[in-house]
C-alpha cells in the first residue's frame, strides 16, 4: 500500500491563556488522526471552536504540535525547520477563511499571486509576472486585474486571487479552512465549484473545512467530523450521510438543513478545562446528548464502533455498534 499524501498521528495541542490573573489551559486538538490520499478530498466538520483551523495549522507548521506526528509522503514534518520547511510549505498550501485580510492592502493583485514564486526563490521576477498573468487566466479573471489592488475586487474575486496564490506553487496539497464561509451565499456555490474544477485540473487533494456539512458533502469523498478537539465520526461521504452514527452528527446534519445553519444546536462549553480539579465526562458530547446513559457514556471511554474506514466513536451509535 501507498503511503498517504499526508497523514497526522495523534496531533495534539493545548493553549495555555491568562484569564484573570490565572493560567487556565484548554485541549483544541485532542490526539487526531487524519490521513489523505493524492488527488483526495477530505471534509473536516465541526461547530465553531471545536479545533478545525488549529488543526489546519498544525498540519502546515504555522503553529507547533504539543504531540503527534505530520507525515508528508510518508516522511516526518515534524521537525523541519529554514530551508526545508519552505521546501515543505510548496507543497501543502492553505487558503483561508477571509479573502479581505489575506490580501495585503498595499500590494497589487500581480504582485500578490508571483509572490510566492519570488519567496520560494522558484523564478526571477520577469517569469514570475509572466506566470502571475497566466494564473488569472486559471481563475478565470482578466489580465487587467494584476494591475488592480485588493480594495477594487469583490470577495469573491479576492478568494480567486487567494487560490491562484496557492495554486502557483503547483502544491500537491490545499488545505481550505471556510474557504467560502465570508462570501454572499450566491457567490459560495460559484468558488465551490471553481475549487472542484481546480481539483479535476490539477490532480489536487484538499482538506475542506467548514462548520456546514451542506458545503463539504458535495465535494469531499470521506467526511471527518470532529467535537471539542476529538474525532467523533469518520466515513465515505455516502454512508455518513446516509446513516449517521454518532449522536452529534445527526444534531450537526439536522443544524446544516436549516434555513440558519447551526441555531438549533445547544451552545457548546467552547473552552474544555484540564489539570487539577477539573472533571471531563469520556465521552465530550456527553451533557448534550439524547442517547447518553450516565455511568457509562461519562465514565467510559467509547469504543471505535464500525470498521477501519467508517466509524463512530460512542458506546450508543445509531444503526448499532457494527
Ligand atoms: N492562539 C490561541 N490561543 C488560545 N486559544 C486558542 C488559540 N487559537 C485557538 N484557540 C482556542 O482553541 C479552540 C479551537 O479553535 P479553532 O480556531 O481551531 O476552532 P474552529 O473549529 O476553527 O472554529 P471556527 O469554526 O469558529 O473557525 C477554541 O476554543 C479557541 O478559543
Ligand atoms: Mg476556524
Amino acid at each position: 500500500m501507498t503511503a498517504p499524501l499526508l497523514e497526522a498521528l495523534a496531533l495534539s495541542k493545548t493553549f495555555t491563556a491568562r484569564r484573570r490573573g490565572r493560567a487556565a489551559s484548554a485541549v483544541a486538538v485532542d490526539r487526531v488522526d487524519l490521513a489523505i490520499a493524492a488527488g483526495e478530498c477530505v471534509g473536516l466538520v465541526g461547530e465553531s471552536g471545536c479545533g478545525k483551523s488549529t488543526v489546519a495549522r498544525l498540519l502546515l507548521r504555522l503553529i507547533e504540535p504539543d504531540g503527534g506526528d505530520i507525515l508528508l509522503e510518508g516522511r516526518s514534518i515534524r521537525t523541519l525547520a529554514g530551508a526545508e520547511l519552505r521546501a515543505m510549505r510548496r507543497h501543502v498550501q492553505i487558503v483561508f477563511q477571509n479573502p479581505h485580510s489575506a490580501l495585503h492592502p498595499r500590494m497589487s493583485v500581480g504582485a500578490a499571486i508571483a509572490e510566492p514564486l519570488l519567496i520560494q526563490g522558484l523564478a526571477g521576477s520577469t517569469e514570475a509576472r509572466q506566470r502571475a498573468l497566466a494564473m488569472l487566466d486559471v481563475v478565470g479573471l482578466p489580465r487587467s486585474f494584476a494591475y488592480r489592488y485588493p480594495h477594487e475586487l469583490s470577495g469573491g474575486q479576492k478568494q480567486r486571487i487567494c487560490i491562484a496564490r496557492a495554486l502557483i506553487l503547483r502544491p500537491q496539497l490545499i488545505v481550505l479552512d471556510e474557504p467560502t464561509s465570508a462570501l454572499d451565499v450566491s457567490v459560495q456555490a460559484q468558488i465551490l465549484e471553481f475549487l472542484g474544477q481546480m481539483q479535476r485540473e490539477f490532480g489536487l487533494s484538499y482538506l475542506l473545512i467548514s462548520h456546514n456539512l451542506a458545503v463539504v458533502r458535495a465535494m469531499s469523498r470521506r467526511i471527518m467530523v470532529m467535537y471539542r478537539g476529538q474525532i467523533v465520526e469518520q466515513g465515505t461521504t455516502e454512508a455518513l450521510l446516509s446513516v449517521p452514527r454518532h449522536p452529534y452528527t445527526r444534531a450537526l446534519l439536522a443544524a446544516s438543513l436549516e434555513p440558519e445553519p447551526g441555531v438549533s444546536l445547544p451552545p457548546a462549553e467552547v473552552d474544555l478545562p484540564v489539570g487539577e480539579g477539573t472533571s471531563v465526562p469520556a465521552c465530550r458530547f456527553f451533557a448534550r446528548c439524547e442517547r447518553r446513559v450516565a455511568g457509562l457514556c461519562d465514565r467510559e471511554v467509547p469504543p471505535i464502533a464500525g470498521a477501519a474506514e467508517s466509524w463512530a466513536w460512542c458506546h450508543r451509535p445509531h444503526g448499532g455498534a457494527t
